[in-house]
C-alpha cells in the first residue's frame, strides 16, 4: 500500500510503476495506494502525473483517490508513506503490531539527497518524483522476490 496525502500525485505513481513491474513478473502482489487526507476522493489522478507517467508507458487513468482507513492497514503487508507527515499520520492511525509493516518508502534506496518523496502538487517535479519512485519500487521488487 502506497500512502500520500491527496492520492492524486505521488502514491497512485508509485501504484502505477509497482503494479506495471508485478505484473510483468507474474508475481501475485495486490498494490494499492491511498492518501491520509479526504480533499480528493473519488478523484482521478492529476494529469501532470498522469503525463509524466504516460511518458514512461504507465497507464494510470483508472486510478481514483482514496482515504487511508484501519481495515487498510490491517489487509496490507507493507505501507510505504512518501513523506515524514504522511508516515506520522498512519503511524498515528496504526496499532502497535501494525507499526512494523509501516516505513518511508525511501528507506528501500541509500540517497542521501532525498530521504522523502517531494510533493509535486505544488513544485511541479514530477520528473524527480518518476525516477524516486522507479528506483525505489526496484528495490522492493529485489528484496521481496
Ligand atoms: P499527493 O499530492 O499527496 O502526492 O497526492 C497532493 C495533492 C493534493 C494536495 C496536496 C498534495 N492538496 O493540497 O490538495
Amino acid at each position: 500500500m502506497m500512502v500520500c496525502l491527496g492520492n492524486i500525485c505521488r502514491s497512485p505513481m508509485a501504484e502505477g510503476i509497482l503494479r506495471d513491474k508485478v505484473k510483468e513478473l507474474g508475481v501475485d502482489w495486490h498494490v494499492d495506494s491511498c492518501g491520509t487526507g479526504s480533499y480528493h476522493i473519488g478523484e482521478a489522478p492529476d494529469l501532470r502525473a498522469q503525463e509524466m507517467m504516460l511518458i514512461r508507458d504507465h497507464n494510470i487513468n483508472d486510478l481514483r483517490a482514496q482515504q487511508l482507513s484501519p481495515e487498510m492497514l490491517e489487509e496490507y503487508d507493507l505501507i510505504y508513506c512518501m513523506d515524514e507527515s504522511n508516515y506520522e499520520d498512519v503511524v498515528a492511525m496504526a496499532t502497535p503490531a501494525q507499526r512494523s509493516k509501516v516505513s518511508l518508502i525511501l528507506d528501500m534506496l541509500q540517497d542521501e539527497e532525498h530521504s522523502e518523496v517531494p510533493d509535486p502538487y505544488f513544485n511541479n517535479k514530477f520528473y524527480l518524483v518518476y525516477n524516486l519512485l522507479d528506483k525505489a519500487t526496484d528495490e522492493i521488487i529485489k528484496k521481496y522476490t
